[in-house]
């Protein structure tokens, strides 16, 4: 019997294409977004080109309650997700005192409640299982201060942290947890932030999300705890570990800066 994957945030990015590589290698999918449309033809085409079965489940993740409704329409649906990857995150620039806090809290709500709800109710029929896998999506933001995107980056530092800690609480088990660590990645991630004029958006234009994935998959498969996708990431992060926090603080900021030709400039 073909395994089971679900991935959250798989309409589009990395998501989309861990949803493509997962497909090639034989998984069956359920594929998760807030728009039953874009999930519906993602599913169509993916089905067409790679065979087995997609299933769509619209949910927006920063509702608190979504959590428990997939779940249940995963169960009811009679269906045993043998890897669950959370994908779905976003993000919001710009400076603390000026951003929208009603979207921030949706944010935590998203990148944080819901990770950890989706893991919970998964994870616990893994380990029953005694098999299973989950691939977190954090971020080289959460290894350092993230000016300009504070919520983001400490969003992502939890997700980090949290995957680090269940790595070694499953070490007994046949159940792996491993934390992907992309950096700056073209996908639509910066222009739904409000990023898209910044210097991390110029740089992200060269990181391919499909390569991320890819570094993602292989990890997952070998069981590593954690990965960082692309050699200057690593060397960022490496950085990151022996710089003051202060001197970090003030590159990531500088990173987080509208371009100079930007039409209008963040910067004080
Ligand atoms: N791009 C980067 O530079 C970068 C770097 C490090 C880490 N990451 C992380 O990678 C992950 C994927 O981001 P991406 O770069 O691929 O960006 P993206 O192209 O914007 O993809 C985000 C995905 O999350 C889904 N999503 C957003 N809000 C949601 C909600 N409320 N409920 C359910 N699904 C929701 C989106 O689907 P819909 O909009 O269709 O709902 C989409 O499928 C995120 O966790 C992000 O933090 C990205």
């Amino acid at each position: 019997m073909n395994q089971t994957a679900l991935i959250t945030g798989a309409s589009s990015g990395i998501g989309y294409e861990l949803a493509r590589i997962f497909a090639r290698e034989g998984y069956n999918l359920i594929i998760v977004g807030r728009h039953q449309g874009t999930l519906q033809t993602v599913a169509e085409n993916l089905e067409r080109e790679f065979g087995g079965r997609v299933i769509p489940i619209a949910s927006d993740l920063s509702k608190p309650e979504s959590p428990d409704q997939l779940y249940r329409e995963v169960q009811s649906r009679n269906l045993r997700v043998d890897v669950l990857v959370n994908d779905a995150g976003m993000g919001e620039h710009g400076f603390f005192t000026e951003t929208d806090l009603r979207k921030e809290l949706e944010i935590i709500q998203l990148n944080i409640a819901s990770l950890v709800h989706l893991t919970k109710l998964f994870l616990k029929e893994m380990v029953a299982r005694n098999n299973g896998k989950v691939l977190q999506l954090a971020s080289i933001a959460g290894t350092m201060p993230n000016p300009l995107m504070a919520v983001y980056g400490a969003t992502k530092a939890f997700v980090l942290s949290f995957s680090e800690a269940l790595s070694e609480e499953l070490k007994d088990t046949n159940v792996t947890m491993t934390a992907l660590l992309p950096g700056a990645t073209d996908t639509d991630f910066f222009n739904k932030a409000g990023a898209e004029e910044t210097n991390a958006a110029e740089m992200a234009k060269s990181n391919d999300a499909a390569k991320v994935a890819q570094d993602g998959f292989d990890a997952l498969m070998k069981g590593d705890r954690k990965v960082v996708s692309g050699f200057m990431n690593k060397v960022q992060v490496a950085m990151a570990n022996v710089l003051p926090d202060s001197v970090s603080a003030k590159n990531m900021s500088k990173l987080m800066e509208e371009k100079e030709n930007a039409p209008q400039q963040a910067k004080r």
